[in-house]
């Protein structure tokens, strides 16, 4: 096992498997736009359902809700967005005119990688110089993150209209409807999966931080008195879940925001981070929002956001536990824990290790040669197997070659038809990460596979 792992290679492996590419490559690409490929679509899609099973199958307190991307104006006037969804933006004065955002830069000074001046004693706040060139920067300017458009045919008569910059707001103003016919009463959740936009100053690190990406999340509306003790129990099952899906304990860490850094509608939130390539960075905000959404909800729109406990009579405004993450930051940081590079036989190995339920392709099954009736047998194996779960059928090239892109895409398993199948009817299984090679009855494939697939599962990087 390694930790050779770097963004670079990351978005070369992604590149030449197809997972992501850039957008619109062809007109010379758009930057911080990314298009997800076949094995990308599958990968984020198995985080996405994976997401979902946690939320929806293992518990029975979470709905569902699939709200509209474009919603009312005033919607983010009540969320505070429009005026508060904002980073400072401060511009570079010297040759290169590059722009930053100032809070990142503070970050990174503190920590001592940028070029910075005066504040002798540490009193003063440092002046902050261009990390490009050195140059002098602007006043920070408070910029807008939300990305405007209009609806009807002429702009100027139309109304204003924002791609959401979180899907959370289309769950607070549902939240009527979701209680009127979900038959559940606090504590309860509405978990929602989709689109959010966000007119980022600077993007970075690959899928990292980009202007349009999925967010999985959840609201959980609590009586006020729980809601402690809620953000407690949403921290724990939330980095549980990566860590059952296999990302190294020792990479992830929870990290309470400072007083500075909460946003507006926040009273505590903690983040999860992983160890990225580029350092540790947020995986997932879990936030409690307290009653600020539904409260400003109603008094913008007139509407009443309560709850009355038809027990106590007790009526009340729920406060919300907001567990907040990146489908594509997730698939990312999966990507990440799983890469390795090893020797094998004097030949370099790039293997992914990912989780089985994770993997885009659980078995390939490959003849070993394209003669003597193995193609043919291993397809009817195939054609079996691929009803029960993704699998790929492969007779292009060696045997060593279409291992070694089988490994790249992280296909948990091997599946081998040579000459003692045509006698026996068995098969050689090989395992991506131990290697080994075990016999096993071509008639018990799908079972025995079906069997490995729902088992717990430990990353190798850890047991090695
Ligand atoms: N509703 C709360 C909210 O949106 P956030 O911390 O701003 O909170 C939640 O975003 C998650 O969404 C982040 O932890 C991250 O995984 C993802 N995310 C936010 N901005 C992103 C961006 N520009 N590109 C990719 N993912 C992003």
């Amino acid at each position: 096992m390694s930790e050779a792992v770097t963004m670079e290679k990351i978005v070369a492996l992604c590149k030449r498997r197809g997972f992501i590419f850039q957008s619109s490559e062809i007109y010379g690409g758009m930057a911080s736009v990314y298009d997800y490929g076949h094995y990308g679509t599958l990968l984020k899609g198995n985080v996405k359902a994976e997401w979902w099973r946690s939320v929806l199958q293992e518990r029975d307190d979470v709905v569902a809700l699939d709200a509209a991307i474009l919603m009312h104006p005033r919607t983010w006037e009540a969320s505070g967005h429009l005026a508060g969804f904002t980073d400072p933006l401060v511009q570079c004065l010297g040759d290169c005119k590059r722009r930053w955002r100032e809070d990142h830069l503070r970050e990174a000074s503190n920590r001592g990688v940028v070029a910075e001046g005066g504040a002798e004693g540490g009193e003063a706040p440092l002046e902050l110089h261009c990390p490009q060139c050195g140059g002098e920067l602007t006043e920070p300017r408070q910029f807008n993150l939300m990305f405007e458009t209009h609806v009807g045919p002429v702009a100027e008569e139309g109304s204003t209209v924002y791609l959401r910059p979180e899907t959370a707001q289309g769950i607070f103003v549902n939240f009527k409807n979701v209680l009127q016919f979900a038959r559940k009463r606090p504590p309860f959740g509405i978990a929602q999966v989709g689109k959010a936009f966000r007119n980022e100053i600077t993007t970075q690190s690959f899928i990292f931080r980009t202007y349009e990406f999925e967010q999985m999340e959840i609201e959980f509306f609590v009586p006020p008195a729980e809601a402690e003790i809620w953000h407690e129990r949403w921290m724990e099952d939330r980095m549980r879940w990566y860590t059952d899906l296999g990302l190294r304990p020792d990479h992830l860490q929870l990290r309470p925001h400072g007083a500075d850094e909460l946003s507006h509608y926040s009273s505590a939130t903690s983040d999860i981070e992983y160890l990225f390539p580029m350092g540790w960075s947020e995986l997932e905000g879990i936030a409690n929002r307290g009653d600020f959404d539904l409260t400003q909800h109603a008094e913008h729109s007139g509407e009443k956001m309560d709850y009355v406990d038809p027990g106590t009579g007790e009526r009340y405004v729920p406060h919300v536990i907001e567990p907040s993450a990146g489908a594509d930051r997730g698939t990312l940081a999966f990507m990440v824990d799983a890469y390795d590079e090893e020797e094998v036989e004097g030949r370099e190995r790039v293997v992914l290790r990912l989780h089985p339920r994770l993997a885009p392709v659980k078995a390939a099954v490959l003849p070993l040669v394209n003669k003597d009736g193995q193609p043919e047998k291993a397809r009817a194996i195939y054609e079996e197997l691929r009803r029960r779960m993704p699998a790929e059928f492969d007779t292009g090239g060696s045997i060593g070659k279409r291992y070694r892109r089988q490994d790249e895409i992280g296909t948990p398993w091997g599946v081998t038809v040579d000459h003692q199948t045509m006698e026996d009817d068995t098969v050689t299984l090989r395992d991506r990460d131990s290697l080994e090679q075990s016999r096993i009855s071509a008639g018990e494939l799908v079972a025995d596979l079906e069997r490995r697939l729902h088992e717990p599962w430990r990353s190798p990087k850890l047991i090695s």
